[in-house]
């Protein structure tokens, strides 16, 4: 790590409200000199347009390796964003390479836990998109390592530092809904078409869609207990860009009932066979995507939670129900990464914790297997909670 760029620095080269927010809420600037993070990215495929940018907004980091086993796309990526990055096609020579404090692992999702436990290995940090790893039992070896280790893992996704997620976290520790019973949260789309691996085994839109849902409805009403699900494969066949026509090996719609503890039950629904004209991005969404019912009130988070409008809250049996949190701070689904090197640069633990990504994982694994069975499947994970 180097001592680098400055506040006032910073602040004249760029005027992202969100970053500046981010920045602050670290406390990153209680010093002049700051700490710069090196980063390497490994994947350097259709997220990575999305890191990038958000890593290259923040003062205290330093893009110094891309990695792809296509390695004319980290090339790509290199000249795209003017980087300056030293580029390679394996995981060895990334390690052998620029020497880096945190790598982003953004691959195929099968990839996951084996990459993170090769920078592990190495004494490197870990940022990894979801899943952090295939299994449960995986990705809580990758964890008990890191420890073992002295370094840390993260994972994907961040919903969890949203200021909508802040807002409806505070409105049930507050009591505002009363005494609460049931939650429902929904993403779904088209699926993509860039990549196979969405479809091939440990794929599939659990770990891809509904793993927003299940980090948001947990982090809101605490860990779940068990799991019962159903999941199928409509669509047998699908057509990926550059391969033609694959099969589809992995579940692209999936009902999830996880039981909290009080008796509160959640429902996650989430699939690659969804009709959404808003695609992707997401920007003018407005379905109430999270809904969350007590007694004295009901709270529905307008747009997805990864990119969220606002939130609808109602408690009256008179008035009608009040928007809050239409402002999201700056707030960006992939912000996750930066945040992370922000806490690793000032030593402030980030909310984001891996034992809830681990805690989803285990949901994922579980529902697998209930459906597969027809069972219900007890959890044994846990996390810290309420987060805030
Ligand atoms: N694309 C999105 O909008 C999006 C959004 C949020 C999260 N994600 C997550 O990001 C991850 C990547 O998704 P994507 O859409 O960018 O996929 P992608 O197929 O576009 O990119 C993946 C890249 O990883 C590379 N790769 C695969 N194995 C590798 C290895 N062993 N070493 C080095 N490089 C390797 C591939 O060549 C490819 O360039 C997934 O976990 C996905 O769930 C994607």
């Amino acid at each position: 790590m180097h001592q680098q760029m400055t506040r006032a620095n910073f602040l004249e080269k760029t005027s992202l409200a969100s970053v500046a927010l981010l920045l602050s809420s670290l406390e990153v600037f209680a010093k002049e000199e700051q700490t710069i993070i090196n980063v390497a990215i490994i994947g350097c495929g259709s997220v990575s347009n999305r890191y990038i940018v958000h890593l290259q907004s923040s003062p205290f980091i330093k893009i110094v390796s891309l990695c792809d086993i296509k390695k004319d796309r980290a090339e790509a990526q290199n000249k795209k964003y003017n980087i300056g990055a030293s580029t390679y096609n394996h995981i060895d020579a990334l390690l052998k390479g620029n020497d880096f404090d945190l790598m982003l692992t953004l691959t195929d999702m099968q990839m996951h836990g084996a990459l993170n436990k090769i920078a592990l290995q190495a004494g490197k940090n870990v940022w990894s998109e979801k899943p952090l790893a295939n299994t449960y039992a995986e990705g809580k070896a990758l964890v008990d390592f890191a420890k073992s280790k002295g370094v840390r893992i993260w994972g994907a996704p961040a919903v969890v530092t949203s200021t909508q997620f802040e807002f409806m976290s505070k409105t049930i520790q507050a009591g505002k809904l009363g005494k609460l019973a049931s939650a429902h949260g929904q993403y779904g789309h088209t699926g993509p078409t860039w990549s196979s691996f969405f479809y091939e085994p440990l794929g599939g839109s659990m770990p891809d869609l509904g793993v927003y849902n299940m980090a948001t409805l947990t982090g809101l009403l605490g860990p779940a207990k068990s799991v019962m699900a159903m999941t199928s494969i409509v669509n047998k066949e699908r057509e990926i860009d550059e391969k033609g026509i694959i099969k589809v090996n992995e579940e692209d719609n999936a009902h999830i009932l996880l039981a909290h503890d009080n008796g509160v039950i959640s429902h996650v629904m989430c699939g690659f066979n969804y009709f959404d004209p808003f695609g992707h991005e997401a920007k003018n969404q407005t379905l109430h995507s999270i809904q969350i019912f007590g007694d004295k009130g009901n709270m529905r988070l307008i747009g997805y939670d990864w990119e969220p409008k606002s939130v609808v809250l109602d408690t009256s049996w008179t008035e009608p129900p009040q928007v809050h949190q239409t402002d999201d701070k700056g707030y960006q689904w992939q912000e996750g990464a930066t945040r992370i090197a922000g806490a690793l640069a000032t030593h402030i633990e980030p909310r984001i914790n891996v034992l809830h990504s681990l805690h989803v994982l285990e949901i994922i694994e579980a529902a697998r297997k209930s459906s597969k069975e027809g069972i219900k499947v007890k959890l044994e994970s846990s996390f810290p909670w309420p987060m805030l």
